[in-house]
């Protein structure tokens, strides 16, 4: 699988990292029930297949997904680009908070790395902004952490311009971590320059749409606890508009032999500034149809009528 740098000294990530938010299982933002043993296979498959990196978040299952990697890494550590999260911290019901003094920040770190099983994050990456504390000092606390060893490279997720400006006044940012598929190319105005300008690597998450963009997405055969039943492009009237894009997506992916969920992680690939695309899966079927996403192009032909029906369909 191609490989990807955001900066001349940067690690090579393949162009496909294995996100695991739907591995957590039951939470506030959970998928429904999971198969624990499906998704170590799911893992599995990833990285025999040639994936080097994994995304996980604490908050994904409230510790469990990240718990489910450490087990599956811990024979092959040395070899897998591991990147988790800090900043969303849960309360004896399980109710989720922004949270990024360094002071939780500290406790966090202690209690990911006990869960994965090892001594280092490749990657430590802010969830989410948080408000509350200023930012500066929760980056500080990210340099001391790597200084110290527990972290190798520094990231944020969800941030905009100004949040990472007051950063970068502190200590460069690797990585950003953005929403970024067809249906939700807001990035590509000022966030995409903006890390192509400043070597910020970009890895691009949700590139189907939790699904959605698969083609295969059908809203009755989630679980009543999964948190699409309440996200709003999962509802009409934008449901039906997404789908009926889709459809007209069918005769492009047909042209290549490939399904729409490949050419939706394709067409987000397609672009240079990304570094990698982060792909879900609950199922190592799934991730083995995720695979054929890699290993072509999306002509300029196409990319040009993919804009012209995503204007249509997405006003
Ligand atoms: N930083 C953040 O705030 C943030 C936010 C979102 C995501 N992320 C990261 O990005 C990763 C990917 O995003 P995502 O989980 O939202 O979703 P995604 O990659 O857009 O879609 C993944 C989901 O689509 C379905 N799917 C995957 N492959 C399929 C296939 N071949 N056929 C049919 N269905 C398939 C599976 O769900 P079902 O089988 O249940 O339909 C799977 O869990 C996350 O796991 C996480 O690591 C980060």
């Amino acid at each position: 699988m191609n490989r990807r740098k955001w900066g001349i000294n940067s690690p090579e990530l393949t162009e496909l990292g294995f996100g695991s938010w739907t591995i957590g299982g039951p939470w506030q933002y959970g998928w429904g029930p999971v198969n624990d043993f499906e998704s170590i296979e799911a893992i599995e498959m990833a990285l025999d297949s040639g994936i080097n990196w994994i995304d996980t978040a604490p908050a994904y299952g409230l510790g469990h997904a990240e718990k489910i990697i450490g087990e599956v890494i811990k024979k092959r550590r040395s070899t897998i680009f591991l990147a988790t999260k800090c900043g969303l911290v849960w309360d004896d019901n399980g109710k989720i908070f922004n949270n990024l003094h360094p002071k939780s920040i500290r406790q966090e770190i202690e209690a990911s790395l006990k869960r994965l099983q090892t001594e280092y994050i490749d990657l430590y990456q802010l969830h989410w902004p948080d408000k509350a504390h200023p930012v500066e000092k929760t980056w500080e606390e990210l340099v001391k952490l790597k200084n110290n060893g527990k972290i190798r490279y520094l990231g944020v997720s969800n941030f905009d311009i100004a949040l990472m400006e007051r950063c970068q006044k502190i200590n460069p940012i690797d990585t950003l971590q953005p929403p970024y598929n067809l249906i939700r190319r807001d990035i590509e105005k000022e966030l995409l320059p903006y890390c192509q300008a400043k070597g910020i690597g970009v890895l691009a998450y949700s590139p189907l749409e939790s699904g959605l963009l698969t083609g295969k997405f059908d809203i009755t055969r989630l679980a009543a606890d999964d948190w699409r039943r309440k996200g709003i492009n999962f509802r009409e009237p934008r449901l039906s508009r997404i789908l009926d894009f889709i459809k007209k997506l069918q005769p492009i992916a047909d042209e290549y032999g490939k399904t729409t969920g490949q050419l939706a992680i394709r067409w987000v690939l397609s672009n240079q500034t990304v570094t990698s695309a982060i792909v879900g899966a609950r199922t190592k079927h799934q991730v083995k149809e995720n695979l054929d996403a890699t290993n072509w192009e999306i002509s300029k032909k196409h990319l040009e009528e993919i804009d012209i029906l995503g204007r249509q369909f997405l006003k």
